[in-house]
């Protein structure tokens, strides 16, 4: 790609602007704004952080906070400001309103600053031609990914706005999504944000909801397993949030609810037993025959009183794993059906497995039907005693989930 940087370069000051909902601010924001500067010679960058977005991404948090964090992102570098424009006009932000604003103050053009994935939703943006009349584009774009797709889209904007757009090419590769993922799965996000804004999303709990850590359990609970019920829970892990991702559920509950799922699996039968009592569990007959089959309910409990896990959602899935239930959550659905999908896992044919996994990720609620049949069948090799509950789970989503087109024999 090469622009001709320098005709779209004009005599007097030269403003950037960087606008977005900086949810959370990070380091690529900062890097697109320098990189702007050094290859577009601005003497500012101005960052506006979005009142209230026309798309409202998920946990977006107050324009307050999400200024503040963007000050403290700044700070350290004198040609950079923010303002707050769009959060005090009120009303949906729209880039057009904000650069008429602009243009009333400033008389010179500025040079808008988007990264490559704006670039291709601009066109649909309100009022287009006004946001590609009233600036200079500058569009940052990581090197060598999708070029084509920016080239034309590109062109397009040119031949029918005839807008001036620089594209400069740079290496930073992070986003607000990947690093709101990070936070709620506990994963390190320093290398991804400025210090400043890492200590007050800590200090404000932002993008968590919850008051339990996941990090220190995930260490508690991988001391007190055996390496094979580690390496399954871990397992179990991955399956669970690769299935929460292609649902739209939770990822972090879905990470808690496979991570405690069999924490209280290796206690000692008699333990077990003595836990329940303590604990006032009820246990069925068929419980009480297979104590094995109490370290759904154990496990919960255990993640409820030791990790401070208050969600019913998570204790729900955790508690039902063991033997499904009539009317699953999503949660229970994904968790069940990670336990038996997971690599490490014995006791289900590697067939049964792989077609369970393609099941999981076409259609769930096929995938539980033969994920509780896979169960019930593992039982009955085993000659113990199915549990009720399962089988009214079975019957319940078969005639629920299946349709008659399908066969009701699908493992
Ligand atoms: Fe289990
Ligand atoms: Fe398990």
């Amino acid at each position: 790609m090469n622009y001709n940087l320098e005709a779209l370069s004009e005599q007097h000051h030269r403003l950037g602007v960087l606008g977005g909902t900086f949810n959370p601010i990070h380091l690529g924001h900062i890097a697109m704004a320098q990189a702007a500067t050094q290859t577009l010679g601005l003497n500012h960058v101005l960052f506006i952080p979005t009142g209230r977005p026309p798309h409202k991404p998920r946990q977006i948090f107050s324009a307050e906070h999400r200024y503040a964090m963007t000050l403290l992102a700044t700070a350290p570098y004198a040609h950079f400001d923010v303002s707050r424009m769009e959060i005090d006009r009120g009303g949906v932000s729209y880039t057009a309103d904000t650069l008429e604003e602009l243009r009333k103050l400033y008389v010179q053009k500025v040079y808008f600053i988007i990264g490559a994935d704006a670039m291709q939703d601009i066109l649909s943006w309100k009022s287009p031609e006004l946001v590609l009349s009233r600036c200079i584009l500058c569009v940052c774009a990581r090197k060598g990914v999708d070029e084509s797709t920016l080239d034309n889209l590109v062109r397009l904007a040119r031949s029918k706005y005839n807008s001036k757009i620089a594209v400069i090419e740079m290496d930073a590769d992070i986003s607000s999504t990947r690093v709101r993922d990070c936070i709620e799965l506990d994963m390190p996000i320093d290398h991804l944000l400025p210090a400043e804004v890492s200590n007050y999303i800590r200090k404000h709990g932002l993008y968590k909801s919850d008051g339990y850590d996941l990090k220190g359990a995930q260490k508690i609970i991988g001391a007190s397993l055996s390496d094979k019920r580690w390496r399954h829970t871990l397992g179990v892990v991955g399956e669970a949030v690769k299935l929460a991702e292609r649902y739209g559920a939770n990822r972090r509950k879905a990470y808690a609810a496979a991570l405690f799922h069999d924490c209280a699996k290796e206690i000692e039968p008699e333990r077990k037993r003595a836990l329940c009592k303590a604990w006032n569990l009820q246990i069925d007959s068929v419980m009480d025959e297979q104590i094995g089959l109490t370290h759904g309910l154990l496990s919960a409990e255990i993640a409820r009183r030791e990790f401070a896990v208050d969600d019913p959602e998570i204790l729900n899935a955790i508690c039902c794993h063991t033997t499904g239930a009539e009317q699953m959550s999503l949660l229970d659905k994904i968790l069940l059906i990670a336990d038996l999908t997971e690599l490490s896992r014995k006791g289900v044919d590697p067939h049964h497995r792989e077609d369970l996994r393609a099941a999981a990720m076409d259609n769930l609620d096929k995938a539980i039907v033969m994920a509780l049949k896979i169960k019930i069948e593992f039982t009955l090799q085993q000659k113990r005693t199915v549990h009720p509950v399962s089988l009214k789970a079975l019957e319940y989503a078969e005639n629920k989930f299946i349709t008659k087109g399908d066969t009701k024999d699908g493992v």
